[in-house]
């Protein structure tokens, strides 16, 4: 029998990569693009929308040839995509209007706390889940509307289209015939009211956006389209879209209440399925659309870390303490502790549960006998402890106590952090054999929906654990959460004055 399979396109931040899986959800090949980094002025970050294309069709037109198959052997197309990220384009060429500004990218951090302090926080929070910051989508269209000249009159003429990352790869690969989005990424625009699933009229008014710009809302696994002819003899169905975090959560099958996934990469996201009815966090935490499939809704509260693996990278290039990041682990298991040394790794403020923007770094607990090792194992255990700090929050949010944690991303080869993870969590941390779990969920959103596989129970006898990290019961970390919390208190006493 020929062999069949699914492709996804998974767009992040700093790569485009196009990912091959087979019926077993195993990887058969996988193509990656880096692409550059724009970063204007302080604080800036941008994206070429072309490059985002042009990196995302060539790997897709690579790992296709690579594979030696034909284009009828893939049954459809999932999309998987950094969120948040804008972008706006005329109607009428197709070309944007502006670089995608990225989601890290802070330009608007003044004016949503202009819209704070009209006191409309706990009214946005109710409808979106979210909290008001530049992070998410409606600051930077209504940023784009305001300084790019012309940009109001084409949006009031209808000319303009915005779109997540997800609905520019539809809009290219339908060749501009689709202008949609799926439910997950609609959810991180501060536009989107998560109960009704709609866009909702007095949060565009009050970001000052006309809903003509906006695309349609599709659920996350359902055939939007085909590609246009004119990327191959034969049209494959666009079937699958996620934001990458809820598509990992998909991936790793987070698809029973109370399950939690994290991803250790650059920063850390963590996702809880809190099941069919949205919970409103009131620890600092969001609430966001995990995936809509048919008719059923899933939600999922959660929290970022700004700064996970990326500690690893600042201890290799800047304090220049490791060759490798690989080195980390031997260096920080070098010493049986950190003998009270606490990093704290707000290079850029710190996420949840404290969002506090102006926050920096910092090492406190240094002695005369603090090493590099001390340090390395400190930086490592951060990452742990800020995972911590999310979980209880969503413990308290949602209630319910977690039973396991399952974890991908790079970091998750750091055997030490993981078992230091479970450790302090005091509950098993499990890694999956296929660790690329957004491209994955991808994958198994568009092939639930082309009958690739038949339902979730399929999909559940796919998922297998590579190793799960037990707990050590016998471990006592009272005190050291109690100078964690402490030394994150002095990171934030430091900011404020
Ligand atoms: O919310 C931002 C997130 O979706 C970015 O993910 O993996 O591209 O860094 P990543």
């Amino acid at each position: 029998m020929r062999k069949e399979f699914i492709l996804a396109l998974d767009q992040g931040t700093t790569s485009s990569r196009a990912i091959l899986f087979n019926k077993k959800g195993e990887i058969e090949n996988i193509a990656q693009k880096e692409f550059t980094q724009i970063f204007p002025k302080s604080g800036w970050v941008e994206h070429d929308a072309r490059e985002i294309w042009s990196t995302q069709l060539a790997v897709l037109t690579e790992v296709i040839a690579q594979s030696k198959i034909k284009l009828e052997a893939i049954k459809a197309i999932g999309i998987t995509n950094q969120r948040e990220t804008t972008v706006v384009w005329n109607r009428k060429t197709g070309e944007p209007i502006y670089n995608a500004i990225v989601w890290q990218d802070r330009r608007t951090a003044e004016y949503c706390q202009g819209i704070a302090k009209k006191g409309l926080a706990q009214t946005i929070q109710d409808k979106t889940g979210l909290l008001i910051d530049a992070y998410f989508s409606a600051s930077k269209i209504n940023w784009i509307l305001t300084h790019v000249r012309g940009a109001r009159k084409l949006a009031a003429q209808g000319d303009l289209a915005f779109g997540t990352i997800d609905s520019w790869l539809v809009y290219n690969l339908t060749n501009g015939e689709k202008h949609i989005t799926d439910v997950t990424n609609a959810s991180r625009t501060l536009l989107f009211n998560i109960h009704d699933l709609s866009w909702d009229k007095e949060l565009l008014d009050i970001f000052d956006i006309p809903e003509s710009m906006l695309p349609t809302v599709c659920s996350s696994s359902e055939i939007y389209g085909e590609t246009s002819t004119e990327l191959g003899s034969r049209p494959i169905p666009i079937a699958g879209i996620a934001g990458d975090q809820q598509a990992a959560l998909f991936g790793q099958l987070c698809t029973q209440k109370g399950m939690v996934k994290n991803t250790y990469g650059t920063g850390c996201f963590l996702l809880m399925n809190i099941g069919k009815k949205p919970v409103i966090s009131t620890h600092k935490l969001v609430t966001t659309i995990a995936w809509k499939i048919g008719n059923e809704v899933n939600y999922a509260l959660e929290g970022s870390i700004f700064i996970g693996g990326a500690v690893v990278q600042w201890l290799r290039d800047e304090l220049g303490i490791i060759k490798h990041a690989a080195d980390i682990e031997s260096l920080a298991t070098s010493v049986d502790s950190t003998e009270g040394v606490y990093v704290v790794p707000a290079f850029s403020g710190l996420g949840a549960p404290h969002w506090n923007a102006e926050a920096r770094g910092t090492i406190v607990g240094l002695s005369r006998g603090s090493s590099d090792a001390h340090v390395a194992r400190a930086s490592l255990e951060s990452v742990a402890y800020q995972t911590f700090d999310i979980l209880q929050a969503m413990e308290m949010d949602s209630k319910s106590k977690i039973k396991e944690l399952r974890v991908d991303g790079g970091a998750t080869q750091n055997n030490f952090l993981m078992q230091f993870q479970a450790d302090i969590l005091k509950t098993n941390v499990i890694r999956p054999a296929i660790t690329e779990t957004t491209a994955l969920g991808a994958a198994f959103l568009a092939g639930l929906a082309v009958g690739f596989w038949k339902d979730i129970d399929q999909l559940q006898a796919l998922w297998k654990e590579d190793k799960t990290f037990v707990f050590d019961k016998s471990k006592k970390f009272k005190t050291e959460l109690h100078e964690w919390k402490r030394a994150t208190e002095t990171v934030k006493f430091w900011a404020e004055y």
